[in-house]
């Protein structure tokens, strides 16, 4: 095993509370082992193009706390980057900026997209280890990803707030959620901040189901209602159109078939816009109650990372920096319990970690009569 001597970060995809914590916490413990260490900007365009810092002892000083990522992001692939107009293979283009820079090691602090783009790297020979980092909460193989405990508390505390007026004005007031194609957001801060109704990718809803549990709330005596959706949570004629389209793209024989099914996909979340503003309007509609929508948006992915997410980050920071140290290559550093582990990147690209029906938030928000439109 040779000695790794330089190693370089990058941030890709959406910016999530806790990358600069994870970015110092790799950094800090990469200086400690002797490593030098640089940082690529905005993701894999920045390596592309070769546009990097170095991350000394002075750069990482005064990061932990910082929201955002101090490298920038993109969401910009390897494979399929935008130059000049055009739509181009940069993976060669890359090698050879990792090679120039004498990298002995690439770190890649990213979601769901960024293990599959890492893995694409790792399959050109590139040395890579991963991070998990999403708002969403969705990446394969991992307890928790860094940047949802602190959008988990600032969605909850939105909820909180929305409750005040909600019931001064005796309105249902929707509160969009983030959470891309999962409901681990909407469900977590739906449950912590005591939403009436959460409404989940996972979980299909009926609009009659959730019109009759306000009802029921106003016949109690009860007439607000607060209904935590998550963006990607959908009716059921929707979400099986969706799914079949899903379904058509993952079976496709063909690029063509493919296609076709990829154009359905972006036809079906084209229409989702707007949707949570049309559900608001038929509950007013069909309970008589005032409605209104609060689209809580990238407040949730902005600001100062939570204690928790700083532990996480550094935590994994610190644990992909080891890995480094070992020659251990082609990997994501996964929280597990109170640890970390090193999970194979071919077990996690490609997948997303959704909730389960039956996972215990679920039947615990069930067990508090919460409805959750099924
Ligand atoms: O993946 C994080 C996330 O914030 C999702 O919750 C959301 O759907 C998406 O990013 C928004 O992406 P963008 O920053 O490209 O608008």
């Amino acid at each position: 095993m040779a000695a790794v001597k330089r190693v370089g970060v990058l941030t890709s995809g959406g910016d999530s509370p806790g990358l600069n914590a994870a970015i110092r916490g790799l950094g800090k413990a990469a200086i400690g082992y002797g490593m030098e260490v640089v940082g690529f900007r905005d993701g894999f365009r920045g390596l592309a193009e070769n546009r990097h810092v170095p991350l000394d002892a002075t750069a990482l000083s005064g990061i932990l706390t910082v929201g955002g990522t101090i490298l920038g992001t993109s969401r910009d692939k390897p494979h399929r980057m935008s130059v000049d107009g055009h739509v181009v293979d940069m993976t060669a283009a890359i090698v050879e900026n990792c090679e120039r820079n004498g990298l002995d090691a690439l770190v890649c602090l990213g979601g769901g997209g960024t293990q599959k783009n890492a893995l694409r790297l790792a399959r050109a020979g590139v040395n890579v280890v991963t991070l998990p980092k999403t708002i969403d909460n969705d990446v394969a193989l991992t307890d928790l990803t860094v940047g949802f405990a602190t959008a988990l508390e600032v969605a909850t505390e939105a909820i909180d707030r929305l409750h005040s007026t909600a019931h001064s004005h005796h309105r249902i007031i929707v509160a969009e959620v983030m959470g891309h194609r999962a409901g681990w957001l909407a469900l977590g801060a739906g449950l912590a901040g005591g939403a009436d109704v959460i409404l989940i990718p996972e979980i299909p809803y009926d609009v009659e189901r959730i019109a009759d549990a306000i009802r029921e709330r106003s016949e109690r005596g009860t007439n607000f209602s607060i209904v935590a959706i998550a963006e990607g949570a959908r009716n059921r004629e929707e979400s099986r159109a969706y799914r079949a389209a899903e379904s058509r793209r993952e079976a496709a024989a063909d690029r063509a078939e493919r296609d076709a099914a990829a154009a359905e996909l972006a036809a079906l979340e084209a229409d989702h816009a707007g949707h949570t503003l049309r559900l608001a309007r038929r509950l007013e509609e069909l309970t008589g109650l005032e409605s209104r929508v609060t689209i809580l948006g990238y407040v949730q992915r902005g600001g100062t990372p939570s204690p928790v997410d700083r532990l996480l980050a550094t935590r994994l920071g610190s644990a992909a920096a080891d890995l480094v140290r070992d020659g251990v290559f082609g990997v994501m550093v996964a929280a597990r319990r109170d640890g970390t582990v090193a999970v194979p990147l071919e077990r996690v690209a490609g997948k997303r970690k959704t909730v389960p029906p039956d996972h215990t938030w679920v039947e615990t928000a069930r067990h508090v009569g919460t409805c959750l439109g099924d």
